[in-house]
């Protein structure tokens, strides 16, 4: 039995959805949430700076709640940083990679698509997947940097009409291209699953990692004996940049207010650059 939390990080917003599932499956545990704000986007970031992000996040965390586990939930740092993460943090680490062998298993016309951001289709991992997974099946794969904004801005910035025109510009190139399966390998596109499958029509499958992640999670706990037998209090965190102005800060906590309570979590506020 082990009572420490679990924790689970992203750039954002975009791990929630990732966070939400081990909520329910795994009622016991005490999870703990750190949105990486300061450093969003990580998909436009270059790799050594994603990987000493996700790596100061990992030290502050063990510093701050000293975790048992970390999930990694977001598909851009785990295909740059899972082994500099595993070298560093001292227990098990998953990370959500883009559902690739899962795309192979369901696509019936051999048309694959993969929405992603740049970082994520050029770190060379998703290629390796794609090699091993899909042979004889073609594979588009689609950096869409404006999903990712229009999902964690929207809710500081709401733009109902710009919102539609990104999604059904992304149907239309989804659509053209043939696919009827397409893998979300960005956290942040879980947001907008409903929206783009209507856009879609029922032909067209959408597919994440949350199933494979969750009980991945839920093997490794029951494996080391790490399962806890009552949640304490659940935490949300984000990191937070000493350029904000006073008025960028306050709308940063009441994004991350109405989330927090959004996904049963407790608000913890910011953490600041002056650790
Ligand atoms: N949510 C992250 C992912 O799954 C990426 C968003 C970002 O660019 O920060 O890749």
């Amino acid at each position: 039995m082990d009572s420490r939390p679990v924790a689970v990080i992203d750039s954002g917003i975009g791990g929630l959805p990732y966070l939400a599932w081990l909520r329910d499956h795994l009622p016991c545990e005490t999870l703990v949430y750190v949105a990486d704000r300061k450093n969003f986007p990580y998909g436009e970031k270059t790799p050594e700076q994603v990987r000493s992000a996700v790596a100061d996040l990992a030290q502050r965390l063990q510093t701050e709640c000293d975790p048992k586990l970390l999930v990694v939930a977001c598909n851009t740092a785990s295909v740059l940083a899972l082994e500099h993460l595993r070298a560093v943090f001292p227990g098990p680490v998953v990370g959500v990679v883009p559902a690739v062998k899962t795309s192979a298993a369901m696509t019936r016309n051999g048309h694959i698509g993969v929405l992603a951001t740049q970082r994520t289709i050029d770190g060379g991992y998703l290629e390796h997947l794609v090699q091993e997974f899909c042979p004889g099946k073609s594979v588009a794969t689609w950096a869409a940097p404006d999903l990712v904004t229009l999902v964690e801005n929207d809710f500081l910035q709401p733009d109902a009409v710009g919102r539609a025109a990104v999604l059904t510009s992304w149907a239309n190139i989804i659509q053209s291209q043939g696919a009827d399966t397409v893998v979300l390998g960005c956290t942040h596109f879980l947001y907008v699953t409903d929206e783009l499958s209507r856009l879609l029509g029922t032909e067209v499958v959408l597919l994440d990692s949350r199933d494979g992640v969750g009980k991945r999670v839920l093997k490794l706990l029951v494996e080391g004996s790490l399962e806890a037998q009552s949640p304490g209090e659940s935490r949300l965190y984000f990191t937070s940049d000493r350029r904000w102005n006073p008025q960028e800060l306050f709308g940063h906590e009441r994004k991350f207010k109405h989330f927090a309570l959004q996904f049963g979590l407790s608000y913890g506020g910011p953490w600041s650059d002056s650790f």
